[in-house]
């Protein structure tokens, strides 16, 4: 009976057309974009606190203002990917549940501390030029709210990206100390930075599937290796060294070459012991814990809405 959907999907797939939510779909293909979407999610909104940690000692009105614009923007993609989530058949609630009791992942990057305001650039920098480059070819993704929410997600980033970068960019421009801090930054943040794409291609259990249904363009180590190339000459416009000694061109692949990132530091960190996991979950728990009254009165607005409308 369920041969023909089955076909219908198989085709909408091979078109490279777009699945939405009310189409019949295989029982992983829904399993697995409920996994990516929300893992995605949550690292937006787990996101907002390494750089959130920064707005209160922000330098200037103006960094204060664009660093405060940029974490609500990372709270709209939040609520955005949450809601493309829904459309799979679950409940924000519960997703918010399957982060804070561990059962859903969020992106490892978010797990390190932000130990000086330089760290606010070298996340526009290097985390979000890293979450563009995964990001754009999701754009085409097979699944249609995902890939919409991703358009807007990625025209966000690009802004994200620009003002980390002419952040570092002026600090480059400024004292000693001021380069001595941006170096020493981007030496924290560079490998952590390619672990967010994901463990080797050998290693990875999904991309395989994900890519048979459209979901990802790109295996890990290909975006990762489009992240290393694109980055390079930004690094040598800023004046910074990236922190790899097996660092260079390599005239025949037409790409560079590059050190392996510690892997082992890498499943630490997504298992849960990384130096911040604990700290950001607590305060994800505590943000969720006070907020529970402002659920409960939206809720009740929304109750007597109904009754007074029937
Ligand atoms: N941090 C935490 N967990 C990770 C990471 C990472 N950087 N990379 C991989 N994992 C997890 C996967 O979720 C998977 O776990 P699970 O199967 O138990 O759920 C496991 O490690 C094995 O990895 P893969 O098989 O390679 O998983 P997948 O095919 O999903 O690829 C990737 C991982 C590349 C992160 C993919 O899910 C993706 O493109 N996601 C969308 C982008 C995203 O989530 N970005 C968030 C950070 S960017 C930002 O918000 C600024």
């Amino acid at each position: 009976e369920e041969a023909p959907l089955e076909e219908a999907f198989e085709q909408t797939i091979a078109r490279n057309d777009r699945i939405e939510p009310r189409d019949w779909m295989p029982d992983d293909y829904r399993k697995t974009l409920i996994r990516q979407i929300a893992q995605h999610a949550h690292s937006e909104i787990i996101g907002m606190q390494p750089e959130g940690n920064w707005i209160t000692r922000a330098p200037s009105l103006r960094r204060k203002a664009v660093l405060l614009a940029k974490v609500q923007d990372e709270a709209g993609h939040g609520l955005y990917l949450y809601s493309a989530t829904e459309t799979l058949g679950v409940s924000r609630d519960d997703l918010t549940r399957r982060l804070l009791s561990g059962t859903q992942k969020y992106s490892s990057i978010f797990n390190y501390p932000t130990l000086s305001y330089a760290d606010v650039g070298t996340i526009g920098w290097l985390v979000d030029g890293a979450a563009i480059c995964n990001q754009v070819p999701l754009c085409r993704t097979s699944f249609g709210p995902y890939g919409r929410a991703m358009i807007r997600v990625c025209k966000e980033e690009s802004f994200h990206q620009r003002q980390g970068y002419e952040l570092l960019m002026t600090m480059m421009r400024g004292t000693d100390e001021q380069r001595a801090m941006v170096q020493e930054s981007v030496d924290r943040f560079w490998w952590p930075a390619l672990m967010m794409f994901g463990p080797p291609d050998g290693d990875s259990p999904n991309t395989e599937r994900s890519m048979t249904w459209g979901i990802k363009r790109h295996t890990n180590d290909e975006l990762r290796q489009k992240f290393v190339d694109m980055t390079v000459p930004q690094a040598k416009a800023l004046g910074v060294t990236l922190p790899d000694p097996e660092l260079r061109w390599n005239d025949e692949r037409q790409a560079h070459d590059f050190g392996s990132p510690d892997w082992e530091e890498f499943w630490q960190v997504v298992k849960g012991n990384g130096p911040c996991n604990a700290q950001r979950l607590a305060h994800r728990q505590r943000a969720y814990d006070e907020g529970a009254w402002v659920r409960e009165a939206a809720m009740a607005y929304a109750d007597r809405q109904v009754d007074e409308n029937v």
